[in-house]
């Protein structure tokens, strides 16, 4: 059994991983209360106390508006910390899986991103995913950056329970609809991470498995029409419809891009990976919310 080191394992992905490592790797979970990112000396203790042979970093600085006025924290998690798990990677031979965001990019492309694509973040917190995908790559040559975007599951706070609130309540639904990208389950991200673990365990520096990907469900939506096939999911012939606005409606801190759909061919081509369309892991969540709030008999 591979030892895997999973960071961040109480969020949306982290979480995912756990449930799909249980049992087929032997884990070393850490959430930020065992394992802050933002404490460097924290990170090297940890790596070189546990030895895991893949180190997989599901925690980040993920409050994207929230970074616009907190940059320490924010750089100190999304760009130092991957930057000194690759380094520890290294010296101990383990590999590291990173996840990245499409935010690195300004949306105004045009067309699906490549991996090569320049990079334009528009936030403070693309700008740190950027510097932590680079720290991590230049650091250890047996890295996996998957850049994904528009992560759902059914833990924590998240859009798919949101909406369906919402919805529940009988409350207005008004969406932005003019930002667009292709929506990712964490437990499809999480199965890939295992199904490829085996690989990239015996992988040695410079295979091709190695390096920057892109990771997304199939096919693109807006914001608006991820809530609108969420709330027909779950509320079935009673759904709302989802009003659209645009983004210049409602004014945030940290400005996103309004196109940054990222191209998964690549990932595709080099690991027979195929992505399963959004609607579909979008069934498997709101199904998994409804049986957690069923009442217990
Ligand atoms: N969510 C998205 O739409 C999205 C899109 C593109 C890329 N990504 C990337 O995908 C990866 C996984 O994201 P996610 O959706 O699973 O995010 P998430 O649900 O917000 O989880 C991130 C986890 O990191 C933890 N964390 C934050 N600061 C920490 C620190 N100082 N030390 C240790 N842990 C810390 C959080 O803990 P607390 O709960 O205690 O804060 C949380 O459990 C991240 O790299 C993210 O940048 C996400």
């Amino acid at each position: 059994m591979i030892r895997a080191l999973v960071t961040g394992c109480r969020g949306q992905v982290g979480s995912e991983l756990l449930r799909a490592l249980d049992g087929r790797a032997e884990v070393i979970a850490r959430d930020r209360g065992s394992l802050d990112l933002g404490d460097a000396d924290a990170i090297r203790r940890c790596l070189r106390d546990e030895r895991p042979q893949l180190i997989v970093n599901a925690g980040a600085y993920t409050a994207v508006d929230k970074a616009e006025t907190d940059l320490d924290a924010a750089r100190a998690v999304n760009a130092r910390a991957p930057g000194i798990l690759a380094e520890e990677a290294k010296r101990q031979g383990a590999v590291l899986v990173h996840f990245s965001t499409d935010y690195v990019f300004d949306g105004g492309k045009g067309a699906p991103y490549l991996e090569e694509d320049a990079t334009a973040p528009l936030s403070v917190y693309g700008a740190s995913k950027l510097s932590g995908e680079r720290m991590a790559l230049a650091a250890c040559p047996r890295t996996l950056v998957l850049r994904t975007s528009w992560v759902i599951s059914a833990y924590g706070k998240n859009f798919v329970k949101t909406m369906l609130r919402i919805a529940r309540e009988g409350a207005p639904l008004r969406v932005v609809d003019d930002q667009f990208g292709r929506p990712t389950a964490a437990a499809d991200l999480a199965a890939f991470v295992l199904a490829q673990a085996p690989r990239l365990a015996a992988a040695p520096a410079g295979a091709p498995v190695f390096g920057l990907f892109h990771f997304a469900n199939a096919g693109e939506t807006s914001w608006r029409g991820l809530a609108q096939a969420t709330v027909e999911i779950g509320l079935g012939p009673d759904a709302p419809a989802v009003a659209p606005i645009a983004t210049a409606e409602r004014p945030s801190p940290a400005r996103r891009p309004l196109r940054a759909t990222l191209d998964t061919s690549k990932l595709e081509a080099v690991f027979g990976w195929r992505p399963r369309p959004w609607r579909d892991a979008l069934g498997e969540i709101v199904a998994e919310l409804a049986k957690a709030e069923a009442p217990a008999r």
